[in-house]
């Protein structure tokens, strides 16, 4: 059990980049309980419950994603510390991101996930809801080459990734004014 420290400027935006199983929500809502920054975290999957009950029904992912990203920029718009909540995998997935924090002059954090895959699969099987199918899963962990995160180490305006590992409980953020 570990806790990592992250030094947020409060105009930030988190992206966390991991598989599925990785355990991006649990540590993002635990910093959204423990700074009581209701809305903090919102995503994909948030959108799909709230338009199909259920997050497995995947919809139209540029539809979906657009929905989330708008209620990102309704926070973002308010200068208010915030996530986008998905797997974050590819650059084409982080670049409207990067966009609306260049728009709201926001940092963009790396959060990435330094989970094997064989944790994330066996997370992944064991969760309530919102399992990935398999193959899918096997999809997603190809496009997490070392390429791709350097790339996303690059993408971040300020440059330093963060890491999460398999025994990471929770985040404490030293907030920057
Ligand atoms: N540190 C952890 N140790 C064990 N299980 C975890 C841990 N973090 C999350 N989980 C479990 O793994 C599953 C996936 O976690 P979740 O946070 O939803 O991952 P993600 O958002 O990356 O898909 C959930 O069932 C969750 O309870
Ligand atoms: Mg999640």
């Amino acid at each position: 059990m570990t806790t990592l420290k992250m030094s947020l400027p409060t105009k930030s935006l988190v992206i966390p980049v991991g598989l599925p199983g990785s355990g991006k929500s649990t540590l993002l809502r635990g910093i959204e309980e423990r700074y009581g920054l209701a809305g903090f975290r919102y995503g994909a999957d948030d959108v799909r419950k709230t338009m199909f009950g259920d997050v497995s029904t995947q919809g139209n992912p540029a539809l979906v994603h657009g929905a989330a990203r708008a209620m990102l920029e309704v926070r973002m718009a308010e200068g208010l510390p915030s996530t986008y909540d998905a797997t974050n995998l590819t650059l084409k997935a982080r670049r409207p991101l990067i966009e609306l924090c260049d728009k709201y002059e926001y940092t963009a954090v790396l959060l990435m996930a330094r989970i094997s895959y064989d944790t994330a699969q066996s997370r992944n099987r064991g969760r309530e809801e919102g399992r990935v199918p398999g193959h899918v899963l096997d999809r997603m962990n190809r496009q997490l080459n070392d390429g791709e995160w350097m790339k996303a180490c690059q993408q971040g305006r300020s440059g330093i990734p963060y890491f999460f590992d398999e025994d990471t409980t929770d985040i404490e953020v030293d907030w920057l004014a």
